[in-house]
């Protein structure tokens, strides 16, 4: 069969997507393979002077083809609850639907624990916290649309990621790798967990799940590269024995945002050895991805967290 490709993506002209952490990796070229496509894409990122280069990047990569009206940015700092607000907020207040969210921007790894204003801890508060109030406050206009699709952006490292809900802000014993895989766990558990709540309440819109593999992005540089001894030095060549290009890393997104063969509650990753490389195809989570009891559990506390509570008024087709 095959590979899906870019050259798979059907049109999308009229529609919208609006991408978090689109300023590089593998949010930058989901955006600059939908604005391609013809949609219209939101680069919502937390450092302007960052987005307005992405911007100019997407229309010098495309030259004719990309209308400069079609890239927007928005102003999204996700380990900060006021800075969602005021993004869903400024969004809303256009008055527009959305097709397209993707939960995208990440950090990982960080060498020390970090939290953010509102108190989590800075890989959760950013990965997991901020993307569960997005989309939350997005919802009325993700439900205006008429077959919008959430897109979350887990990681394999979810495989070895636990929850430990006396200790999810990790107040004691913070470890770097463990923090980031607790997040990308959260990521599955959310996105599952928002595909059931949308089925039952009978919504047009899905919730997908999707990993990259493994993706030589700004990723591994802005969080463990930032540490030092035998980590620091073990990454770069880890990158160079198994790292796709972030285009590559971008299919699986490409994919689930855009193929009408992907299904709500599925999860696409790599077809490559360890789905660390490839074209995308489904894959299967880690058991404690599909527990819903922690699901449950994850959105009641997040709900609590964030004070977002979602509201699916019931939907009918
Ligand atoms: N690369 C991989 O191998 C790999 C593997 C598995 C999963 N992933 C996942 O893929 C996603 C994208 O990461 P990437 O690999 O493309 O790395 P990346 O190039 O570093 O992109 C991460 C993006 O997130 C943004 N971001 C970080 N903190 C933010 C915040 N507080 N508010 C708003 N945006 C924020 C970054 O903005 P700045 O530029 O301002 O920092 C950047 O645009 C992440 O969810 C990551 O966990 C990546």
């Amino acid at each position: 069969m095959a590979h899906w490709t870019t050259a798979s993506i059907p049109s999308q002209r009229g529609r919208l997507a609006y991408i978090t952490g689109a300023n590089s990796g593998v949010g930058f070229h989901a955006a600059l393979e939908l604005a391609r496509a013809g949609a219209t894409v939101i680069l919502a990122c937390r450092d302007r002077a960052k987005a307005e280069a992405a911007r100019a990047r997407i229309l010098a990569a495309a030259p004719g083809r990309i209308d400069a009206a079609q890239i927007e940015i928005a102003d999204l700092n996700l380990a900060s609850l006021d800075s969602v607000r005021s993004a869903a907020q400024h969004f809303l207040g256009s008055g527009r639907s959305l097709d397209l969210l993707i939960n995208n921007a990440g950090v990982m790894a960080l060498p020390q624990r970090r939290v953010t204003p509102d108190g989590f801890e800075l890989q959760l508060g950013t990965n997991h916290f901020g993307h569960f109030a997005l989309t939350g406050l997005l919802v009325p206009a993700l439900l205006a649309a008429p077959a919008a699709r959430i897109v979350t952006v887990s990681s394999i490292a979810h495989r070895s990621g636990s929850i430990d809900f006396a200790n999810l802000n990790w107040e004691h014993g913070y470890k770097p790798w463990p923090a980031y895989r607790r997040t990308k766990l959260a990521n599955l558990l959310f996105a599952f967990e928002l595909e059931r709540r949308l089925e039952s309440s009978q919504a047009r819109a899905i919730s997908i799940a999707v990993h990259p593999g493994v993706s030589n992005t700004n990723l591994f540089s802005a969080g463990p590269g930032q540490s030092r001894g035998l980590v620091a030095k073990i990454i770069p060549l880890f990158i160079a024995l198994t790292a796709q290009s972030e285009a590559q890393g971008a299919l699986p997104t490409l994919y689930a945002a855009t193929s009408p063969d992907a299904q709500g509650g599925h999860f696409y990753g790599p077809d490559g050895f360890q789905e660390m490389r490839g074209y995308p195809v489904e894959v299967r989570a880690r058991p404690q991805a599909y527990d819903e009891s922690s699901a449950a559990r994850l959105w009641q506390v997040s709900e609590e967290a964030t004070g977002v509570r979602y509201d699916f008024p019931t939907q009918r087709s």
